[in-house]
């Protein structure tokens, strides 16, 4: 694993923005994996900025987003279609056929599970995918439990996902208590995984996932066993991880 520390948020969204880049550069028609949250909003950010200075572009890239909220329409806007198009998809020259996310509609989710997964086999996987991090260790809404959940799922979101993604929502009550995310194992198909952090509260989540055992409790320590692993962080989010 490869560890990039950076002194703030800023720094950390231009090493993430940095590496998406030149992925794309380096391979015009690649795949993406991408994440929402507060986390990769700077990153975007940058993107959009090179695009519209630098020519960036993302006319032949194809991405696959982590997950999506179980029944919340597209065009909520906390739905994670409505982020990505606000922060990235609406801002770049990406075709909107070239964007795909879990049907948080669809009428029956194992089948669309298994739709996503086999998108994501029809894709060769990701050739980068980007993670944030959980209080709690998930990636995508991999939830911490007894065993890692390998395909696309159904997951239930834990007290500590509800409790912080509820400051999004008007009330905690309205934050759904579901969510369709990629598995473990489309995480783990990816050639290379950039996993972004950043603030001290999710330091102890970085030393748990980094520095502690492999455990399904704490779904991120698998990324440990991945042979390309990049993590980007500002000091405050790596002050558990020695130097
Ligand atoms: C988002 C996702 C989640 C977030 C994680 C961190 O698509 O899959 O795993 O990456 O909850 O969220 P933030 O960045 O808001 O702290």
């Amino acid at each position: 694993m490869r560890v990039i520390r950076t002194e703030n948020y800023e720094a950390m969204s231009a090493q993430v923005a940095a590496l998406i880049a030149a992925q794309v550069i380096a391979k015009p028609d690649c795949v993406l994996g991408l994440a929402t949250g507060s986390t990769p909003i700077g990153a975007y950010a940058r993107l959009v900025e090179w695009r519209q200075k630098g020519g960036l572009s993302f006319a032949g890239v194809r991405t696959v987003n982590l997950d999506e909220y179980y029944e919340l329409p597209p065009e909520h806007e906390q739905s994670y279609r409505h982020f990505m198009q606000i922060n990235l998809f609406d801002h770049v020259d990406i075709l909107p056929e070239n964007t795909n996310l879990p049907d948080g509609l669809a009428p029956d989710p194992e089948t669309e599970c298994d739709r996503y997964d086999a998108l994501i086999d029809a894709l060769g996987g990701c050739d980068l995918q980007l993670l944030g991090l959980g209080h709690n260790g998930h990636i995508g809404f991999n939830e911490p439990g007894p065993v890692f959940v390998l395909p696309t799922h159904l997951a239930f979101l834990t007290e500590s996902t509800i409790n912080a993604n509820s400051r999004l929502f008007a009330s905690k009550e309205e934050v759904p208590r579901m969510a369709l995310t990629m598995g473990i194992r489309g995480i783990m198909k990816a050639k290379r995984v950039v996993v972004a952090v950043s603030g001290a509260d999710k330091a102890e989540a970085v030393a748990r996932a980094f520095a502690g055992p492999v455990n399904p409790e704490v779904p991120a320590s698998i990324l440990q066993l991945h042979p390309d692993v990049v993590l980007v962080g500002d000091r405050a989010a790596l002050s558990g991880l020695e130097e």
